[in-house]
């Protein structure tokens, strides 16, 4: 904004930015955040046009005044703004579910409806199965690790433990009820509120079932109908990570006893990393492992930053956005780049055989590492494998 110093005097501009939204009505007498401009006589500032002289956007003149926000006619004093909601607006709010059933409707819906309607509505963002999708400016979050789990969930909040199972509905939320009234609310994305109740039943089951949750001891297969009484069944494996238990009589002596525990919090010092010292003091819920799977869409390091302008290998890029989840650690027992035995004998079947393994997939490695990449930019990754292993 560069006005000139005669402009500015001719200009008075007031701003009375009641930004203090406080929560006491006595504190504000001021109920609306307004930008006023006085004196908007001023012909270097006319009403009628649509910039003003700093190339901004003139605003609508209401009550004497330009304002960027609708003024409000009623009484403009404490906090009576807007006016009381009628009890069918109350109730499109009023939609969330309590863990005890509180809220939650009546309806159905079975997982393979659920498998359709997050097939057209959802997979676009979270993934297949829930594996988790990332945009061209932001990651989607994973609803599922499949058939995974987790030898050891934690209460991530504390010990966040990066090797540990991701956090997802199954291995995190402790209940059940989050998941209805969050997807009935907010979801999909684009179009909050556009479900149904039996359509939130069939994806919560679908949900559900891609996270390997049983409902009273039955798999969630394809033709299970989840309704209101099987719902409030549902027992999360992480009902009891998280901790203290706040609940219950017991609530605020559990929270005193968890404080008192500077294991609990890092003691007492601002830390960043390696908190907690020794073994930490949190509840672990174990599940077996079984077919632990990662899927192939969740990278956890940032590519390594190109700081020379050195020739870089035309498959670095590739290997570290499709190939590293795998190849950089033994956990999968890919043959990891930088082991010259493991890749030597891959080699001796000669280098077009590994190629078609990679293509085709072989035990673990799943075809193309579960990349839709061409035959062409696969084969560049593979190179810079090959390359970076000798
Ligand atoms: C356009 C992308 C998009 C679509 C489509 C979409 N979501 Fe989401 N979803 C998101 C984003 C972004 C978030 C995170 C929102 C936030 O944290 O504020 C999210 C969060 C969620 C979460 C909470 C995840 C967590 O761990 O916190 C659930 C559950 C969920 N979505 C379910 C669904 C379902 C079911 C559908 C289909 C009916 C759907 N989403 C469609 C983008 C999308
Ligand atoms: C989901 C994990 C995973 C991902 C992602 C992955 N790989 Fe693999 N890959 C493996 C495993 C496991 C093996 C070892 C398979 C075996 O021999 O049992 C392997 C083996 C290979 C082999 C050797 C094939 C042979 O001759 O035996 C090549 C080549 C290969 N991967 C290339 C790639 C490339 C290139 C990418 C990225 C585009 C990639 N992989 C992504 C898991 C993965």
């Amino acid at each position: 904004m560069f006005i000139s110093e005669n402009r500015r005097k001719t200009i008075s501009i007031a701003l009375v930015a009641s930004v203090m939204l406080f929560t006491t009505a006595s504190f504000a007498k001021e109920y609306i955040a307004t930008e006023v401009i006085k004196n908007n006589s001023n012909p270097v500032f006319p009403a009628n046009k649509e910039k003003g002289i700093d190339g901004g956007v003139v605003y609508k003149v209401k009550d004497n005044m330009y304002t960027v926000y609708a003024i409000n006619n009623q009484e403009k004093k404490g906090f009576k703004y807007g006016r009381t909601p009628t009890k069918n607006e109350e109730k499109a709010w009023d939609v969330d579910v309590m863990p005890d059933g509180t809220g939650l409707p009546e309806g159905k819906g079975s997982v393979e409806q659920g498998d359709e309607l997050y097939e057209e509505k959802c997979s676009m963002c979270h993934g297949e199965f829930g594996s988790g999708g990332k945009g061209s400016r932001s990651t989607y979050p994973t609803l599922s690790i499949g058939e995974a789990s987790t030898d050891s969930l934690t209460n991530q909040r504390i010990n966040p433990d990066v090797d540990g199972p991701k956090r997802v509905i199954g291995t995190y939320w402790p209940q059940a009820s989050t998941l209805f009234w969050y997807i009935k609310t907010a979801m999909p994305f684009p179009h909050p509120k556009s479900l149904n109740n039996d359509e939130v039943y069939a994806l919560v089951a679908y949900l559900l079932s891609v996270n390997d949750i049983t409902i009273d001891g039955q798999e969630l297969d394809d033709e299970y109908v989840l309704d209101r009484a099987k719902f409030l069944k549902i027992k999360m494996p992480n009902e009891d990570g998280f901790i203290p238990k706040i609940d219950g009589p017991k609530g605020a002596e559990n929270i005193k006893k968890f404080l008192g525990n500077p294991k609990n919090y890092g003691n007492g010092t601002r830390c960043m990393k390696n908190c907690i010292d020794g073994e930490p003091n949190v509840v672990r819920i174990k599940k077996e492992i079984h077919k632990y799977e990662p899927p192939v869409s969740v990278v956890r390091d940032l590519p390594k930053e190109i700081t020379s302008s050195k020739e870089v290998h035309p498959g670095q890029k590739i290997y570290e956005t499709s190939c590293a989840v795998c190849h950089a650690t033994d956990a999968m027992g890919a043959p990891n780049v930088g082991n010259k035995e493991a890749w030597a004998k891959k080699l001796e079947k000669g280098i077009d055989k590994v190629y078609e393994n990679g293509i085709k997939g072989i035990n673990a490695m799943p075809p193309k590492g579960g990349t839709s990449l061409s035959d062409e930019d696969f084969k560049k990754a593979v190179d810079y494998m090959i390359d970076n292993s000798k």
